[in-house]
């Protein structure tokens, strides 16, 4: 067990965590090397500002696919679901850029697996983790900004108004543009340096914003699922822990 139980409490309570340091300088400069030849095969349009995301098969990322398991962020995202099996859900792996010029402060979050046409439900998945190839210990810098503790506000949101009320409001992930929508609380971006890594609970609202840091931002995002996730995937709009025993077990631990 790499996680110690304040992080699993963190998670339980915040719906994220950071783990600094976890990938060397090594895979971290492949990694690098990688996202950049991408970026360069296949450029953003001329002028672009703000994000611009590569979803490619994990065959199309060799290093990405690889350091999933190498860098220990598998291992991880598994000390979170255990005894649950935890791996890829979907068949990509996400390049995301923030292109310098865009100022923005994002004033809603969404969750992902919706907007996806001929959906019938939302393509969900277990939880987000990310790379970072860059430095975004400060704001401004294309961070991911988080609505700490919103993975719960969305469960009491399905409890309350159907596993299916983002579905059917044709908006997307977006809760904030519900009527009458949830308090889902503050946002804010979350700070990082280059080879920390980001674990995000699926059920976290959470949304891209501005770079004016003149930097090209980027970071690796794997969607990944406890195993047999879509069998449970309504119970776990309601439940948001169900796939997380570890961390309810700290949370009800005599120190929490
Ligand atoms: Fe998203």
């Amino acid at each position: 067990m790499t996680l110690t139980a304040e992080q699993l409490r963190a998670f339980g309570r915040d719906g994220y965590l950071v783990v600094p340091g976890l990938v060397p300088e090594p895979l971290l400069a492949e990694l690098t090397a990688e996202a950049d030849a991408l970026i360069a095969r296949q450029p953003a349009p001329e002028g672009k500002v703000g994000f611009h995301h590569y979803f490619e098969h994990p065959s199309a990322l060799p290093v990405a696919h690889r350091a999933l398991r190498e860098s220990g962020v598998l291992a991880l995202a598994g000390e979170l679901v255990a005894p649950l099996a935890v791996d890829l859900a979907f068949d990509h792996i996400q390049v995301a850029t923030s292109i310098h010029g865009w100022d923005h402060s994002p004033g809603g979050g969404h969750i992902d697996g919706y907007g996806i046409e001929g959906q019938t439900e939302p393509h969900s998945f277990t939880l987000l983790a990310g790379i970072y190839l860059g430095d975004e210990t400060e704001p401004g810098r294309g961070n991911i900004w988080v609505w700490p503790g919103s993975h719960l506000g969305h469960e009491r949101l399905f409890r309350k108004r159907g596993v299916d009320v983002l579905m059917a409001s044709g908006n997307g992930g977006h809760a904030c543009m519900l009527p009458d929508p949830p308090d889902l609380g503050r946002g804010e971006p979350v700070l990082a340096r280059r080879g920390d890594v980001l674990l995000a609970h699926y059920l976290l609202a959470h949304n891209q914003s501005g770079n004016m840091a003149g930097l090209l931002r980027r970071i690796v995002y794997y969607r990944l699922a406890a195993a047999g996730h879509p069998e449970r995937r309504a119970a776990t709009q309601t439940d948001a822990l169900l796939e997380f025993a570890p961390v309810r077990a700290a949370l009800t631990s005599p120190e929490a």
